[in-house]
């Protein structure tokens, strides 16, 4: 039997519209989309005993230590859902520590697309971003604002600040050698600076174009 459950890694700088792009391939693909930053959000309003650890970073704009998220996301995959609909890893792995370990574990994607996007479009896009905390929806205020129905419960999240989205911008660019090194046989680069649904085009391409790992064992092994 062919295995052609997609396993897709997303990653890009901070805004860079990893979430707006999980969206549309979630819609189109069915995958089960596990965002780091959303979970460690979870988990930081939760009060979990993780979430009160990763809190002190996250508003800071540093990353959280590896083995944290390393476990948060192996849980995840291990899900009955994830083994039969396939996964979307947004924002993980973001470190060549977090890279290795999956591959330690023996979790290897079928796809990874990388979202480019200059530094000075990243930081107006993560100013004027605002999330509908009920729907998870991402908008902007300028070039994609929430209907007025919803505008006034949706917030700002307290990491998208100048001083902050700094912070992430510089932790983003020392980490993304190391991730390019450990996928570079796999890792595709999308242009993320142009409209979402084009730049979906391109990611819808680059889904349906390349073919799933083949995991048929082979009639002589
Ligand atoms: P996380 O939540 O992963 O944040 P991030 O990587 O900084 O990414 P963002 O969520 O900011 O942006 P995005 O790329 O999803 O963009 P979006 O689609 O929203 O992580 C937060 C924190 O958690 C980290 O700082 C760290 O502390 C911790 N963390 C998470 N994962 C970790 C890990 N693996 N290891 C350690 N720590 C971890 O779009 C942004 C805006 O732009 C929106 O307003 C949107 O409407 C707009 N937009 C999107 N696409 C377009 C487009 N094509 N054209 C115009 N506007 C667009």
């Amino acid at each position: 039997l062919r295995d052609t459950t997609r396993k897709v890694i997303i990653t890009g700088a901070p805004a860079s519209g990893k979430g707006t792009q999980c969206e549309s391939i979630v819609k189109n693909y069915g995958l089960v989309h596990i965002s780091t930053g959303d979970l460690l959000r979870a988990a930081v309003k939760a009060e979990t005993d993780l979430g009160k650890e990763a809190h002190g970073y996250m508003t800071t704009g540093q990353l959280v230590p590896d083995q944290l998220v390393i476990n948060l996301v192996k849980e995840k995959l291990e899900t009955d859902e994830v083994k039969k609909k396939g996964w979307l890893l947004d924002g993980f792995p973001r470190t060549k520590g977090q890279a290795m370990a999956m591959k330690a574990l023996g979790i290897n994607p079928t796809h990874v697309i990388l979202l480019n996007v200059a530094d000075e479009i990243l930081m107006s896009r993560a100013l004027g971003r605002r999330l509908d905390p009920e729907t998870g929806k991402i908008y902007h205020i300028e070039t994609n604002p929430p209907p007025s129905s919803i505008a006034d419960r949706c917030i700002q999240r307290d990491d998208d600040q100048e001083e902050k989205v700094r912070n992430r911008l510089n932790q983003y660019h020392a980490n993304l050698l190391p991730l390019c090194e450990a996928y570079e046989d796999l890792m595709v680069s999308v242009d993320g600076s142009l409209p979402p649904e084009i730049v979906f085009q391109k990611v819808d391409e680059i889904l349906s174009q390349l073919s799933p790992v083949d995991d048929t064992p082979s009639l002589f092994a």
